[in-house]
């Protein structure tokens, strides 16, 4: 595996309209575990293949959801591939939020997104599934989409702010 290099906005790819895989192949397979691999060194709740500098659409995701109650240890973090995601249905429901990107480090803003939303997708041996996810999970996902299509949380915020040193980055940084 390794650790693949980040682009900024100074990338024109990171704005390209990613084209879909054509195929699940080895190579893609190779992809995917260096995306994950990178996602977790940069400890990010997901990244895209734009944000690599791969024109696919493709991402992968990793998150522990909220624990029950609070003060309890949340669920262990679940990891996600996407390949060739398509959105099956949004809610109409919205809800604002905190977000940061990898590829632009060092700011966060506040983001309005579906409070739901399903995907439908391949996996990593090429099967076609479905994706139910709701809240910060619902997120992640419009926020990754968003990167397939070259847009970033930027275009979408109400409010962006640089993060201050001693600032805690926001929960969601993908
Ligand atoms: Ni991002």
């Amino acid at each position: 595996m390794a650790n693949l290099e980040i682009i900024t906005p100074d990338n024109p790819l990171l704005r390209r309209k990613a084209r879909k895989a054509p195929q699940v192949t080895p190579e893609l397979g190779t992809l995917i575990d260096d995306m994950i691999e990178t996602m977790r060194a940069a400890q990010g709740v997901g990244l895209a293949a734009p944000q690599v500098a791969r024109s696919l659409r493709l991402f992968v995701a990793e998150y522990a959801g909220p624990p029950e109650n609070e003060g309890e240890q949340g669920p262990p973090p679940r990891l996600y591939v996407l390949i060739n995601p398509e959105t099956v249905r949004i809610s109409d429901e919205m809800v604002e939020g905190t977000e940061g990107c990898l590829s632009i480090p060092g700011y966060a803003g506040t983001v309005e997104r579906h409070e739901a939303i399903t995907l439908k997708a391949l996996d990593r041996q090429a099967r076609p599934f479905r994706i139910k996810a709701k809240g910060w999970l619902a997120r992640i996902f419009q926020h990754e989409m968003d990167h397939l299509d070259g847009v970033l949380f930027i275009d979408r915020a109400s409010r962006v702010w640089r993060l201050e040193d001693e600032e805690e980055a926001p929960r969601l940084v993908g």
